[in-house]
């Protein structure tokens, strides 16, 4: 599975990888989601917001049932594992089971959400967000990329039919329990010398769009105390950036700028940057954004916009206790990464995490890894877990 995976929207220079919603990449790993669920016998459905589900058994007439998955799209060069390693894993606990003899007593599924990076669109986990209502259907359907091809032209572009975005209560009636295994995006697993843990929560965070305005003009001919300049702006609101989050005891990235008219020679009109802020209390991030929006203040004419948000987001806890017990002791993290089983905690659907060593501590970049023999063990630990559940 991983060998078939990884030429998908491989950049051969940074080695990264670039899979975006609905692009032809995104077709490439549908595709290989279907195949890999038909050459189970599973069966393949797809959700209003076009997420895909490999059924072994009928959630209808013996459901709800037990959902194992994550999603495949990246971030720009992001790396091999954060979300595709969760769905392979997921068909690999499949395997593990009927190798094992076990015939669940409740339908099984992997799931693929869609579009969970927002790095198209801007919202992240706006498959799972779309099906639970957590993103209005109008408001997806609305969202533009870079391009200004909306949401809805692109998913009318595959063929699927933009109406049909929306919450899908019928897919969520079929969810018992989901359980999305993950790469570690940090440190913990290195700092506690074990290859897997059990997820506790997420760390709330949000997204914020920032509009700077300048005069277009000359370069060379106008005088220093003469321009507006919108990317003197934005480099103050980098600045700005970091010492709310350091004030606040938070973490907050200013990742993506977009700079109108973007030439050598000529004074930036505008520029608009994205801010991600989080932290360990909602309050502690509404802290940050507050203290930039002060900053900004100063500024002529700069507006501040929240794109999404999310809360505190807390996984099942006698489920995770009852998994971290099982699991010989497994360690319990939060993180400060968003994940479409945070989407479904928060709509009400028990839910777990597991996480996987990464070495290098580094995701959302091609350093990103995780050893064979870790995979190996988060594989084990995920069939073990479905086990408990389905057996
Ligand atoms: C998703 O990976 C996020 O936390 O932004
Ligand atoms: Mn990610
Ligand atoms: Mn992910």
């Amino acid at each position: 599975m991983w060998a078939d995976l990884a030429p998908i929207g491989r950049d051969p220079g940074s080695g990264g990888y670039r899979r975006f919603a609905w692009t032809d990449e995104d077709a490439a790993l549908r595709e290989w989601f279907a195949g890999e669920a038909t050459a189970r016998g599973l069966d393949l459905v797809e959700d209003r917001a076009g997420n895909q589900w490999a059924w072994l058994g009928d959630p209808d007439a013996d459901g709800p049932g037990v959902v194992l998955g994550s999603h495949l799209d990246s971030v720009p060069d992001g790396g091999a594992f954060d979300g595709p390693l969760g769905v392979v894993s997921a068909f690999a606990a499949l395997d593990a089971l009927r190798v094992r003899g076990v015939v669940p007593s409740r339908p099984l599924a992997v799931a693929h959400f869609g579009d969970e990076e927002g790095a198209r669109f801007g919202i992240a986990c706006a498959g799972s967000r779309i099906i639970t209502g957590a993103l209005d259907a109008d408001r997806a359907r609305g969202l533009t990329d870079a391009d200004g091809v909306r949401l809805g032209e692109a998913f009318t572009r595959t063929g699927r039919r933009a109406e049909h975005l929306g919450r899908d209560d019928e897919t969520l009636r079929r969810i018992g329990t989901f359980v999305e295994l993950h790469v570690e995006q940090g440190r913990g697993l290195i700092d506690l010398d074990r290859p897997v843990a059990v997820g506790s929560g997420i760390r709330p965070h949000g997204r914020w769009r920032v509009d700077l305005t300048g005069t277009a003009d000359h370069a060379g001919t106008t005088r220093m105390f003469d321009r507006k300049d919108a990317m003197q702006a934005f480099a103050m609101l980098v600045t700005s950036v970091r010492a709310a989050a350091i004030a606040q005891e938070g973490v907050a990235t200013c990742g993506k700028v977009r700079v109108t008219p973007n030439g050598v020679n000529a004074i930036a009109s505008h520029v608009t940057a994205w801010v991600d802020a989080r932290a360990g209390s909602e309050q502690q991030v509404r802290d940050i954004v507050a203290d930039i929006a002060r900053d900004l203040e100063a500024m002529d004419g700069a507006t501040m916009t929240e794109e999404s948000w999310t809360g505190v987001t807390a996984f099942d806890p006698a489920l995770a206790d009852d998994l971290a017990a099982m699991l010989d002791g497994a360690p319990q993290l939060d993180t400060g990464a968003g994940h479409d089983a945070g989407v479904l905690a928060v709509a009400g659907i028990p839910t777990a995490m597991l996480f996987v060593r990464n070495p290098t501590g580094v995701s959302h970049s091609p350093a990103e890894f995780a050893e064979r023999d870790d995979c190996l063990a988060g594989v084990d630990a995920l069939t073990q877990v479905v086990e408990r559940l389905v057996g």
